[in-house]
């Protein structure tokens, strides 16, 4: 692919499998915008997910403008302001937030916050929650800047999800079970929970990637897709936290269990087959969207900042131990990155990481 200056990758929303390199000319910015360089982002399948999603009731699709039958897909990563004509935000400055799949990216009226600012472009306004429109100061670069980037976007699921499984077992429940259990979110959730007295953590994944998972030694049990019936089921309460969205899998999963399953979470979509309307199964499985989640439990808990950094600290450093980061670099390689993340064929223990140059 040619050196351009500005791009975008866009994909036929039919057709994920055809990136299109898109040259972009830099239009002059107006009062109040400023021009983000994209420096760095993850890919993982919850990008995937925004992608396969993308037209439905949740329309990531919409994040950003392409051209008719076209879509960018979202991202999240650090950018810094390349131009700015807002009074409060400087050339040079750092940010982490959600952008697309571009060289840059512009932000339209940003309100400026004391720990970066707030995205009020109104065709986000319409219909995105404020979490995927609010930028934060980008943290100081070190040796865990990969790790980061990559657990970051997850994290809030990941520590809303902990919670979940926390109170389950507070109020008697003894058994969880997480679906896509080799996928970052899930390990991420697992990690937190290490050493909870009364929690049987169960995880589910494909068969050849049990062994992986089980020797992280974050789940007391991990068991393939085809092997759930082995679980033992001892009659107690039963939280189901779904990661896959495979509703064949799920709905395994609720009829082993019967009619001890109290909750049935929907976190995640990264099966190809997932779809999001939540299946008809007994609990009535329930879409659990983190952002929500996370403003839920900000209500009732004033020291839920502090505990989520700390939290997501330790866990950096946890994950960091075994996660190898591969690196790609520009966006032909972005595009060969993401045909390999929608294919799932990332070892459980990679991790993709993107940046402009
Ligand atoms: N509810 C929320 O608010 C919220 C917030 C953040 C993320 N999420 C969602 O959580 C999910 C996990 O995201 P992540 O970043 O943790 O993913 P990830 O680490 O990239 O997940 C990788 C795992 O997903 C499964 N997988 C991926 N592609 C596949 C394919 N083509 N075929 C079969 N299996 C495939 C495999 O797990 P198994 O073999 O173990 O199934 C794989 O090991 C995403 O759907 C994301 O959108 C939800």
């Amino acid at each position: 692919m040619p050196h351009l200056a500005e791009w975008d990758l866009v994909y036929p929303r039919n057709d994920l499998s055809r990136a299109r390199l898109r040259p972009r000319a830099g239009d002059p910015l107006r009062d109040g915008q400023i021009r983000l360089s994209v420096e760095k982002f993850a890919l993982t399948a919850n990008n995937a997910t925004y992608a396969r999603l993308g037209d439905s009731e949740l329309p990531f699709w919409e994040a950003f403008p392409a051209p008719t039958g076209y879509g960018r897909i979202p991202v999240w990563g650090t950018v810094s302001v390349a131009e700015s004509r807002h009074p409060a935000i400087a050339v040079g400055e750092r940010f982490f937030g959600y952008v697309p799949m571009s060289s840059h990216h512009v932000v339209e009226v940003p309100q400026s916050t004391e720990d970066g600012f707030f995205d009020l472009t109104p065709q986000r306004a319409d219909f995105m929650h404020p979490w995927y429109r609010t930028y934060r100061r980008a943290w100081e670069v070190d040796d865990l800047d990969d790790h980061r980037t990559v657990l970051r976007p997850l994290f809030t699921a990941a520590f809303t999800v902990a919670n979940l499984i926390a109170a389950h077992v507070a109020d008697g429940g003894r058994t969880v079970v997480v679906t896509s259990a080799s996928s970052k979110t899930a390990i991420t959730v697992a990690t937190q929970l290490v050493g909870l007295v009364g929690l049987r953590l169960v995880g589910v994944t494909a068969s050849h990637r049990v062994g992986f998972v089980a020797g992280l030694d974050v789940f007391d049990t991990v068991v393939g897709y085809d092997a759930v019936d082995t679980i033992q089921a001892d009659g107690k309460p039963v939280l189901v936290v779904d990661i896959a969205g495979d509703i064949k899998h799920l709905g395994a999963i609720h009829a082993h269990f019967g009619g001890a399953v109290r909750d049935s979470a929907l976190v995640g979509y990264t099966h190809p087959s997932a779809v999001i309307d939540p299946p008809e199964l007994t609990p009535q499985p329930r879409i659990f969207f983190s952002p929500h989640q996370e403003e839920m439990q900000r209500e009732v808990d004033d020291g839920y900042e502090g505990r989520a950094r700390r939290v997501e600290r330790a866990t950096v450093d946890a994950v960091a131990r075994w996660l190898k980061v591969r690196r790609f670099k520009g966006p032909k390689a972005m595009a060969e990155a993401f045909r390999a993340v929608l294919a799932g064929e990332l070892g459980p223990d990679e991790a993709v990481v993107c940046t402009r140059k």
